[in-house]
């Protein structure tokens, strides 16, 4: 089953797969971008035409994920790990408390730039089962006067997803959705602030999309290094600075694939086809394989699965990659396999990938 281009299926967690369509527009518009005689690369950022990009990108994703009116769009740069930082300096006042909500590595990361700030209390830490499973956030005991909840919608090395927004929190919810933003429909209402890395669901790596409620922005304090405030990005249109110019164009082009595929409800469909594959031969393989993640949290984006043994692991990783299934290795902390399959990840490769661990399974068990 050949592939457009000879690509390989790439499993990789992130950077990844771009939607080929996207690809072959940004090749087309390389040299010539609209008309205009240079690439979106060779472009001022206070061009006519560069305004109108970055303009018709967030206009773009305000129509897939239905954000309402209040809330702020913000381009902004430093990744998702930035914003671990920025959320407490802005929101999280030197002698008060925020609540943090841990299911996975990156949810560590986030407490551990909180504690530079304040007082991040852990209501939930998942480390006793190896973060293999999401709580319900409406029933967590909460610290009274905690200026927001921070939570990890989907994380990305375990493969945990809560896989509902988060109905029912009182305060402000803040959520580091990079690695499933725009995997399926979401309520933007129910978050304070979304925040997300553009390098698995939206495009290079470069970009930080931010969404922000604007009452947030005005509580943002004075004096704040220019760009680690809020405020001033929003009241400079994410340009307070040179943005990263590319990488919105490209997530661009995404939302405009996404928005041509039929929106965030079809990508859920196929998204939850595609992951039913790959469990269906975890759970069909007679223990063979395990799946890392609780059955009510198993993530869409990033499958992880364990062999019964590290040498059977290696051999795993080796023979997928030989028949170019490439970037399986799971994460160290987890063990085993790990295969990302993001909105642009074919459906094909999933099947294939299925079919390939059924035949090793068979071979080795
Ligand atoms: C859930 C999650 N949060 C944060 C990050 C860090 O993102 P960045 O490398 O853009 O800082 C990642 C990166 O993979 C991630 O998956």
């Amino acid at each position: 089953m050949s592939q457009p281009y000879e690509r390989i299926f790439n499993f990789s967690a992130g950077p990844c797969t771009l939607p080929v369509p996207v690809l072959e527009k940004a090749r087309d518009e390389m040299l010539n971008a609209k008309g205009t005689g240079m690439s979106v690369m060779e472009m001022s950022h206070r061009s006519k035409p560069y305004e109108a990009i970055i303009q018709k990108a967030e206009a773009d994703l305000r129509k897939l994920m239905a954000i309402p009116e209040g809330y702020r769009v913000l381009f902004l740069q430093g990744g998702a790990s930035l914003q671990f930082s920025m959320v407490p300096m802005c929101f999280l006042p030197k002698d008060g408390d925020a609540d943090y909500v841990v299911t996975g590595s990156w949810g560590v990361k986030a407490v551990e730039a909180a504690c530079l700030e304040g007082c991040a209390n852990v209501i939930y830490d998942a480390k006793a089962t190896n973060y293999d499973r999401a709580p319900l956030l409406r029933d967590l005991d909460r610290t009274p006067g905690a200026s927001y909840l921070h939570f990890t919608s989907n994380e990305t090395i375990q493969g945990v997803d809560f896989l509902a927004d988060p109905e029912g929190v009182t305060g402000d919810v803040i959520c580091d959705m990079s690695s499933n933003i725009l995997s399926r429909p979401c309520d933007v209402s129910s978050y304070s602030m979304i925040y997300a890395g553009a390098q698995k669901n939206m495009g290079p790596a470069g970009v930080v999309v931010v969404i922000m409620r604007q009452d947030l922005i005005d509580r943002v304090p004075a004096n704040l290094h220019p760009m680690l405030d809020y405020r001033l990005q929003a009241a400079n249109d994410s340009m307070y600075n040179t943005p990263p110019c590319y990488s919105i164009y490209m997530c661009g082009l995404v939302y405009e694939w996404l928005l041509e595929l039929g929106g965030l409800d079809k990508m859920r469909e196929i998204n939850e086809a595609k992951a039913m594959v790959i469990y269906h031969a975890i759970d069909g393989s007679g223990g063979f394989y395990k799946a890392h993640a609780q059955p009510g949290s198993r993530s869409r984006m990033n499958v992880t699965f364990t062999l019964p043994s590290d040498e059977l692991t290696d051999a795993f990783i080796k023979e997928a990659k030989a028949q170019r299934l490439d970037g399986l290795t799971g994460h160290r902390s987890v063990g085993g396999a790990r295969a990302s399959i993001y909105n642009a990840f074919p459906r094909e490769g999933c099947e294939v990938l299925a079919a390939f661990m059924k035949d090793f399974a068979s071979k080795n068990g």
